[in-house]
């Protein structure tokens, strides 16, 4: 793990996480039949797995709780704590194989958010008794597709998540289901196709995951970006994370 050989290696790398074994072969009938959806219950490699354990550890001290009766319960950790603290999980974000193979299964290029987008990557946690969110699309503010990748990280507990496919669709009948993400374990959808929810956290129980954002095109306008940032301020990272963040980068030479 350590020694000359790893002094110029990524955290990646270090961490010997490859990503050669992805499921073959891809599934792109089944994301199509599904309006725009897939599930895979063992994804990951298991050492890319154990490292997206070892960085929910490490940012687990900086986790923003949000409260929106209602709607959401639950705490949150942004991009721009995970590139200081948990660098190999923003560098699987770019992982040129993984994007390949997600490219493969939606049939479309996909682009990482831009480096203002606190939810390009992010780590929610279901800690206290009645964590969850409510009933959401997750709406694209970019001018393009927003895809969202959800990762199984850690999971002790009898949260689902619900779904209900076909809900834009004139044609195709809805079709409701429910599954857990098992750690490494994948769920990859268009944002604006499937309605969805966490149900309610129970007592003694824990689960993190990670959310990774894809998008076709990465422009937004600046009413949405603002609208965008407040959301995000508000219901995860809180001010500081999303608009201290904004500061440091105007201020930075370009
Ligand atoms: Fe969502």
């Amino acid at each position: 793990m350590s020694g000359a050989l790893d002094a110029h290696a990524s955290p990646f790398e270090a961490a010997g996480m490859t990503l050669t074994d992805l499921p073959l072969p891809v599934p792109q009938e089944t994301f199509r039949q599904q309006g725009a959806f897939l599930s895979v219950a063992q994804f990951l490699p298991a050492n890319v797995t154990a490292q997206l354990i070892a960085g929910t550890h490490a940012v687990w001290s900086m986790v923003n709780r949000n409260y929106l009766p209602g709607h959401k319960q639950g705490g949150s950790v942004s991009r721009h704590v995970i590139d200081q603290f948990a660098p190999a999980i923003a560098e699987l974000y770019r992982s040129p194989q993984l994007i390949h193979w997600l490219e493969q299964v939606c049939g479309e290029r996909l682009l990482p958010s831009p480096v203002d987008d606190p939810h390009a990557y992010a780590l929610y946690f279901y800690t206290l008794p009645g964590d969850h969110i409510g009933w959401h699309y997750d709406t694209s503010y970019y001018e393009g597709r927003r895809y969202t990748l959800l990762l199984g990280v850690l999971d002790d507990s009898s949260c689902r998540l619900e779904y209900r496919l076909h809900t834009r669709s004139q044609n195709t009948p809805v079709v409701a289901g429910a599954i857990q993400i098992p750690p490494g374990g994948l769920v990859f959808f268009d944002g604006d196709q499937l309605h969805h929810r966490i149900t309610p956290l129970r007592a003694g129980e824990q689960r993190v995951s990670l959310t990774f954002e894809y998008v076709t095109n990465p422009q937004m306008r600046p009413l949405r970006r603002f609208i965008s940032n407040m959301k995000d301020a508000v219901a995860y990272f809180g001010f500081r994370q999303v608009f201290s963040q904004l500061r440091a980068q105007r201020r930075a030479p370009r």
